[in-house]
């Protein structure tokens, strides 16, 4: 044995011991008294540890659109893996992420020109607030710092995402957050809403909101505002009709930027490669991750309008304009993964698919009302979301079960927030496998009645 392996300290890991991995968002203690274990996927499936195929409906955690294991996605990993592993993209560069910026600008709407990058939709949306920050400063306009998000928002989990993010319990155990931040009104009235397909009727006048925080804090003082086209991780928010685009005036009257957190609505969840085309609406920012691999490398990032990247192009041309990045920003291998990946979005038509699909997957979903314990249900694009009755004392406590019986008796992977049960397949999906879908959340419906 060489020197070098003396190092490694003598212990026998113990393969099947699940103590000492740290759960994020999970029970820990109920998690490994009964886990969940999934060993292998491909396509429409994942294979639990006892060989089970378990039917995806949540594409992982909303990434997988593409489906799992697609052979030309892994096929460019391997080969990116052994000619490129690694190379800087600070000072430096390698061809395939400027051929992926460019791509990826083709997708995104209007004067969307230009690309950052970042690991995960966490960093892209730190970077989208960073970036709207410095840009008011370039631009002589430094007193615009106030950021402003929306209740119920999820913008991952770093300061600034949870600053501007308005989900109680990722907030509240982490100290004072973000100065200078203010946040809309979410956007859900069940009263109004309750059974919504598509853009709710109700509520885009709640988009005037803004004008009432601008009264109070005074334009100078406002970066930008921050929102997910349709609230992802709250339980499935569809913007009401005309929201988002009143917030795009308000925003141009006021000299605001505005950024759409695309995180989940991107790569074709709504029919359309970014919720800003489907709604006609050109944000000056859009951050993006998930499905820009379809979950199979981590990759996340930034895209930016002309008027964003041009007020940095200035001073000496050998200064650096922007001082933020990350180690892995564009990485090789992800740089693959996502050229792969779009490609088979654009072969196989996957956002067209998405979006024809979108009447058949409202209809099957929507036929779960009235089944136990069902209050609401809410559809858009391939995503649909079965708010149940909380049990009394124990708020969460039912959507835990559906989501534990799903994967131990009935096959199905779904996402849970708190009572909310969240669907949302790979876009290959079939006819068949909707159905599917529906038939097994309603057997999990009746057994945590
Ligand atoms: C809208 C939105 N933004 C940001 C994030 C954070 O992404 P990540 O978990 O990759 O950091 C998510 C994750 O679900 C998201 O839904």
């Amino acid at each position: 044995m060489s020197e070098a392996h003396n190092i490694i300290p003598d212990w026998e890991p113990t393969p099947n011991n699940l103590e000492s991995f740290w759960m994020g968002f999970t029970p820990n203690r109920a998690f490994k008294r009964r886990p969940r274990l999934i060993a292998r996927a491909k396509d429409m499936h994942y294979y639990a540890v006892d060989g089970r195929p378990i039917i995806d409906g949540s594409a992982g955690l909303w990434c997988s659109n593409a489906g799992h294991c697609r052979s030309k996605i892994v096929e460019a990993i391997q080969a990116q893996a052994a000619e490129l592993d690694f190379a800087p993209t600070f000072q430096f560069g390698h061809p395939k992420v400027f051929e992926l910026a460019s791509r990826l600008t083709m997708l995104a709407p209007g004067d969307i020109n230009y690309a950052f990058f970042s690991n995960s939709g966490s960093e892209a949306a730190d970077s989208a607030l960073k970036i709207a920050l410095a840009y008011h400063n370039v631009k002589g306009q430094a007193s615009r710092t106030r950021l402003i998000g929306r209740e119920r928002g999820y913008h991952g989990v770093n300061f600034g995402g949870i600053s501007v993010g308005g989900i109680s319990p990722n907030r509240k155990l982490f100290g004072a957050l973000l100065a200078g931040v203010d946040h809309l009104p979410h956007t859900y009235n069940r009263a109004e809403q309750a059974y919504s397909r598509g853009e709710p009727e109700w509520g885009g006048h709640l988009a005037d909101e803004l004008e009432r925080m601008v009264a109070l804090h005074d334009a100078s003082t406002i970066a930008c505002v921050i929102v997910e086209p349709m609230a992802g991780s709250t339980g499935v928010l569809a913007p009401p009709k005309g929201y988002l685009k009143r917030l795009r005036e308000i925003c141009d009257k006021h000299g605001i930027l505005l950024i759409f957190d695309e995180v989940i609505t991107g790569f074709g969840r709504l029919g359309s490669a970014f919720a800003a085309e489907r709604y006609g609406v050109v944000p000056d920012m859009i951050t993006f991750a998930k499905g820009i691999t379809s979950g199979a490398v981590p990759l996340g990032g930034v895209l930016v309008r002309d008027h964003i990247y041009e007020a940095f192009m200035n001073g000496p041309d050998h200064a650096i304009e922007l001082f933020h990045g990350y180690t892995y920003t564009g990485h090789p291998i992800a740089a693959a993964a996502a050229l792969a990946t779009l490609e088979v979005y654009r072969e196989e038509g996957l956002f067209e698919r998405a979006a024809s699909l979108e009447d058949t997957w409202a209809d099957a979903i929507h036929s779960l009302k009235g089944e136990p314990n069902v209050v609401d249900i809410r559809t858009i694009g391939l995503v649909g979301a079965i708010d149940l009755e909380p049990i009394e004392g124990a708020p969460g406590k039912r959507g835990y079960e559906a989501m534990e019986t799903g994967f131990h008796d009935h096959d199905i992977m779904v996402r849970i927030t708190a009572d909310t049960i969240a669907l949302s397949p790979p876009l290959i999906i079939s006819e068949d496998q909707i159905g599917e879908i529906v038939d097994k959340v309603r057997k999990v419906l009746h057994q945590v009645a």
